[in-house]
């Protein structure tokens, strides 16, 4: 089964390379990820069962269909991926929100959870994580095994752009995942850098440097 899902989209594709140009700034460049987050999304929500009920138009009575079982997390890896959470919830608003935060331990180089605030009931709950650039996948990976030992069964990875090393290790560690990407690049560079990418998304986002 490939998990790996590039969407194909001239929408994203130019929002994108919007993204990748150096000089789009802090402001632009939030509400461009906000933008590719909520057309990912549509994308990542396409296999939702629906399921029969009616409903009552201003003419009367109606069979209609409705995701009326499924409910719904969206968990930003700190920090980069709380810029995609607003364009989410655009399309899930009624979507609990989780924080895991990870860094990785200098003597260990293993993820270290520092932060983590999970709705009480997402092990129920289709848990959405989303970090824009999946780069060696080390920090998605472990965020997934954190979400899968607090009971949540029911997981997808979003993000804006991947590199063929992240792919893999998710795909190793986590066969069942299915990984939403706007674009697959070529490699990463010797600092753990997507390539061609967008540089520091955290960075960008927020105007940090
Ligand atoms: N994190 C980023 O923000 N950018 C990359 O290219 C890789 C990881």
């Amino acid at each position: 089964m490939d998990t790996l899902h590039i969407i194909d989209h001239p929408l994203i594709t130019h929002k994108i390379s919007m993204l990748r140009n150096k000089d789009t700034g802090s402001k632009e460049f939030r509400e461009l990820v906000q933008e590719v987050a909520t057309l990912i999304c549509y994308e990542a929500t396409r296999d939702i069962p629906l399921s029969d009920t009616t409903v009552d138009t201003p003419l009367g009575e109606t069979a209609v269909k409705m995701i009326t079982d499924r409910s719904f997390g969206i968990v930003p890896i700190l920090r980069a991926g709380i810029g995609m959470v607003d364009g989410m919830l655009r399309l899930m608003p009624t979507a609990k929100v989780g924080h895991i935060g990870l860094y990785r331990d200098p003597e260990t180089l293993k993820p270290v959870e520092y932060y983590c605030k999970l709705p009480v009931d997402a092990p129920s709950r289709e848990i959405f994580i989303v970090d824009p650039m999946l780069a060696t996948g080390g920090t998605a990976s472990s965020a997934i095994t954190f979400l899968k030992e607090y009971g949540v069964k029911n997981i997808k990875l979003l993000c804006l752009i991947s590199a063929p090393e992240g792919v893999k290790k998710i795909q190793e560690d986590h066969p069942e995942v299915h990984i939403y990407t706007a674009a697959h690049d070529e490699c990463l560079n010797s600092h753990g850098y997507i390539l061609p990418g967008l540089g520091d998304a955290g960075d960008r986002l927020f105007g940090t440097k």
